[in-house]
């Protein structure tokens, strides 16, 4: 069994010896590990059971220090990064020699970000190497977006899980890079809204996911996928009345079944909230006494972009 406390002086011991613990961020639950040191990072992909195709986020403490693990920042990306870091944003660029190949499966480039969160900024900033972290989840499965979440799955493989309280965005960064000819592409959609990175730096591409790319970065089709049949509707008139059926609604309970199996995003309908709610949800939903989960598509736009992804893939099997 892991111990789940708040104490961080533990938690920098521990990495500093090359193990992987859970650490909060503002978006979900990260398994970390020294980015620099390739047996800790291998307790990454062990741990999770992910594949080494699927490289993995580093995560620093401001923007001064990723410089020390990358060729440049080119000066869109530096704009972005100056206005969300720390935040909800994964910037892609090319890495130096420093990063192992290991973390980034190969790749000259690297995912690199600045979480959001008190205490792993405290912990980032007492360490001398950054921290390799992909979601605190078994590959696949929904992300954890509290210390709890992570306990359930991964508690007895881990040492220590760093409470930090449950994840204020509730979703996976948003992954962005520059393509050679300077376009700017959205690589995942995420906790920072692609209309909030237009404009700033004008048009941008937004990648589709597609499960035969893999190297696309993640954009496996299938993943964040409950354990049940997962359904989704345009609209809650699709969804059949039955004993046997949960409900993931985005601001509103539906008529004709059981209240205790639906869950409501956010009553308010505000994205925000839905976002911070939307791994919590799929979690209850997969342990209530139910056959299949219907979810409701959000309006596609803002947040809802990414929730609307999280719910398709959780849908794709
Ligand atoms: O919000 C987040 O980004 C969270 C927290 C813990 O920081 N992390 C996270 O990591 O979502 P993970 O491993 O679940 O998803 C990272 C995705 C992977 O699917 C991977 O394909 C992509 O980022 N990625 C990471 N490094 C990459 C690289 N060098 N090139 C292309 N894609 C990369
Ligand atoms: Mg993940």
């Amino acid at each position: 069994m892991s111990f789940i406390g708040h104490n961080i002086d533990i938690a920098a011991e521990l990495l500093r010896r090359g193990e992987a613990i859970a650490i909060p961020t503002e978006t979900v639950y990260g398994l970390a590990a020294n980015a620099l040191r390739i047996d800790a990072v291998a307790k990454i992909f062990r741990i999770k059971q992910r594949p080494t195709f699927d490289p993995l986020i580093v995560h620093v403490a401001n923007i001064d220090q990723i410089t020390n693990y990358v060729v440049e920042i080119p000066a869109p990306l530096r704009i972005l990064a100056e206005r969300f870091m720390p935040g909800p944003l994964t910037l892609l660029l090319e890495k130096k020699p420093n990063i192992p190949e290991l973390v980034t499966s190969g790749s000259p480039y690297v995912a690199i970000r600045v979480p959001d969160h008190p205490l792993t900024l405290s912990l980032l900033q007492q360490l001398d190497f950054p921290l390799a972290a992909p979601s605190a989840n078994p590959f696949g499965y929904i992300s954890p977006t509290t210390a709890q979440h992570v306990a359930d799955q991964l508690g007895n493989k881990l040492s220590y899980i760093l409470d930090g309280g449950p994840c204020q965005v509730g979703i996976e960064s948003t992954i962005v890079g520059m393509a050679a000819n300077g376009e700017i592409h959205i690589y995942r959609k995420g906790g920072l809204p692609i209309e909030v990175i237009s404009e700033i730096v004008g048009h941008v591409h937004v990648r589709d996911h597609s499960s035969s790319q893999p190297d696309a970065p993640g954009m496996l089709t299938n993943h964040y996928a409950p354990s049940k049949p997962f359904v989704i509707v345009n609209t809650v008139d699709q969804i059949p009345r039955q004993e046997n059926v949960g409900v993931l609604a985005f601001h509103k309970f539906v008529d004709g079944i059981d209240i205790s199996k639906q869950i409501v995003l956010s009553m308010q309908g505000r994205f925000d909230e839905a976002a911070q709610n939307l791994f919590a949800g799929m979690r209850y939903l997969d342990n209530c006494p139910i056959d299949i989960i219907y979810a409701e598509m959000a309006p596609e736009r803002d947040l809802g972009i990414a929730i609307n992804d999280r719910l398709r893939r959780a849908a794709a099997k």
